[in-house]
């Protein structure tokens, strides 16, 4: 039974065609990522997923309702961190407790902030705020608000672009250990413009296609039991053969160039 659900989805801007013939399906409690070039619509695609906008035509449902504006229950995580400036750590994690949470008191919103900020470890940092706080911190503030709302869908638009290699591996970590912890399914769309980011986290990858329309390439399953670290997907056959059929794939279709040289 698929619980995110896209079928048949266009989109253009004006007379450019961005998406065309899309159909994902994601189960519950599934990571799904896809990999693509810099402006192929991979951001328009996570939007019209998460009804922040409309398709031309198809349709967008979650566990089975058609979608009308935002999801409800979703969480979402942007490369551009998206935290409000003026309010600290804390402040930033707890606007998102509150209406997730209406029955609860302050002091229990609060609690379940410092909680999430205490997992991606910035208890220490909870007062800070942003312009206080590093690329890496800042986004452990987005990743603990997304979290703390304990939301059934997560989405991820390049959730590590802007971050050096180094603070990203230790994210990339930390998201696997928060999915495996959750205690529920947490069904999970991320964008990413890296295989090896991809491979550690989804149970499934598809690329899309260069534009104008581009399309969906079928699903790579990622069959690799978790824990995963990056150290040990270098020499697994299993991620080894991934990496070889996805270049495979990447070098026969007209997808990023930049992809392609990523996975040779
Ligand atoms: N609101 C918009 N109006 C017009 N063009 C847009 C709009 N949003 C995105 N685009 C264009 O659509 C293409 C795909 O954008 P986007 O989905 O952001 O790509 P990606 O996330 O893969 O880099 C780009 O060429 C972008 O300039
Ligand atoms: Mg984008």
């Amino acid at each position: 039974m698929s619980f995110l659900s896209l079928t048949n989805i266009a989109k253009s801007f004006g007379p450019r065609s961005i998406l065309h013939n899309i159909n994902l399906s994601l189960a519950e409690g599934e990571f799904v990522s896809i990999v693509g070039a810099s402006a192929s619509g991979k951001t328009t695609l996570v939007k019209i997923a998460s009804g922040l906008i409309q398709p031309d035509s198809g349709t967008v449902t979650v566990g089975g309702q058609s979608v009308a504006g935002f999801v409800a229950e979703a969480g979402m995580v942007f490369q551009n961190y998206s935290l409000l400036p003026w309010l600290s750590a804390l402040e930033n994690v707890r606007l998102a407790v509150e209406p997730a949470f209406p029955q609860w008191t302050k002091a229990q919103h609060t609690a379940q902030a410092i909680k999430y900020l205490e997992m991606v470890g910035l208890g220490k940092a909870v007062r800070k705020t942003p312009a206080q706080l590093s690329g890496g911190m800042r986004q452990r503030v987005a990743i603990a608000r997304a979290f703390a709302a304990e939301p059934r869908i997560l989405f991820l638009d390049e959730p590590f672009g802007a971050l050096d290699a180094l603070t990203r591996a230790t994210l990339q970590q930390e998201l696997a250990t928060l999915c495996g912890a959750a205690g529920r399914p947490v069904t999970t769309l991320m964008i990413t413009n890296s295989v090896e980011e991809a491979i550690l986290l989804s149970d499934r990858i598809h690329a899309l296609g260069r534009g104008p329309g581009a399309t969906l390439s079928p699903g790579f399953t990622v069959e690799l039991s978790r824990p995963r670290s990056a150290g040990l997907l270098m020499h697994d056959t299993e991620a080894v053969s991934l990496r070889h059929r996805l270049a495979e794939f990447l070098t026969s279709g007209a997808i990023a160039p930049a992809l392609v040289k990523e996975v040779a």
